[in-house]
């Protein structure tokens, strides 16, 4: 390839739900370094969203954190008021935040079923809604952050795994309704990250130890790696990636 093909988002206006820490906390810091305003979102700790915040102005970049349960429909609408009158505008949303119960399906409550659905899947649909109305005739990107249990059996992930299958298949039918609206909707699926999120996982060290050993990249997905798949997508470069879930795992996935 010839020429500097940097990615420049100057300008631009994000939101990333679960923004504070962990993958979403690298995806609103590469979004700065390409020249994004950033609004974080969390759900119950002030400190690490705080410090996201400020690792996007130390790049130059207006941010500000909102804390609110993205699955609480009802009080969605307040975050996105407060991105019209902080920013003017949204461009881009990243649909990161998750949670869920790590369980084998036989113990699943029906609370633990909902909540994982209601944060990791269902919550998608209106922050769409409202991040759409904020984007205007302009257009903007939508990105949903995935996991490889939407396609694959992982013991006790049946009920985050069938809320990412949903979430890929939400993404898939945004897309093609938002498409003739500039907006482009498009998913990552990310292999195991050493995030805090892995603290859920009895297992966490051989997990770690077996995704290393079986990636042919030779080591694990890093939140970097799937900030840098996120700045593309948010990108012109991606504008005919359309209801697309990328897979970002050093080849984990394709191994037989
Ligand atoms: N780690 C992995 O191996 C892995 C692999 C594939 C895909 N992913 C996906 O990557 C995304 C980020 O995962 P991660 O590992 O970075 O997670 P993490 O370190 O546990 O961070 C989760 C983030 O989401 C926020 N959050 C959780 N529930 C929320 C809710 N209901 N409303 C608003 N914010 C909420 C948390 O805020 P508080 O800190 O305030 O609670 C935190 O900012 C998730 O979609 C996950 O499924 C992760």
């Amino acid at each position: 390839m010839s020429g500097n093909v940097g990615i420049d988002l100057s300008g631009k206006k994000a939101l990333v739900t679960g923004g504070s820490r962990g993958i979403g906390r690298a995806i609103a810091i590469r979004l700065a370094e390409a020249g994004c305003d950033v609004a974080i979102n969390y759900l119950r700790s002030r400190k690490p969203a705080q410090e996201t915040a400020e690792a996007v102005e130390a790049r130059g970049r207006k941010a500000f954190t909102y804390k609110v349960n993205v699955a609480q429909t009802e009080k969605l609408g307040d975050m996105f008021a407060a991105i019209e009158e902080e920013f003017g505008r949204l461009d881009i949303l990243v649909s990161n935040a998750a949670s869920g119960v790590i369980k084998p399906a036989m113990e699943l409550t029906n609370r633990h079923w909902h909540w994982t659905m209601d944060i990791n899947a269902a919550a998608l649909l209106p922050l769409a809604q409202h991040a759409s109305k904020l984007m205007g005739e302009e257009g903007g990107h939508i990105i949903a952050v995935s996991s490889l249990g939407a396609v694959r059996a992982i013991p006790n992930y049946a009920a985050v795994g069938a809320s990412k299958a949903a979430l890929e298949s939400l993404v898939r039918h945004l897309a093609v309704e938002l498409a003739p609206s500039n907006i482009r909707v498009n998913a990552i699926s990310a292999g195991v990250v050493d995030t805090d999120a892995l603290k859920h996982f009895s297992n966490r060290s051989e997990l770690l130890d077996e995704s290393a050993r079986r990636t042919p990249a030779g080591r694990l997905t890093e939140p970097s790696d799937v900030a840098d798949a996120a700045l593309f997508l948010a990108s012109d470069l991606a504008e005919m990636m359309v209801g697309q879930t990328i897979v970002v795992d050093g080849g984990y996935s394709i191994m037989g």
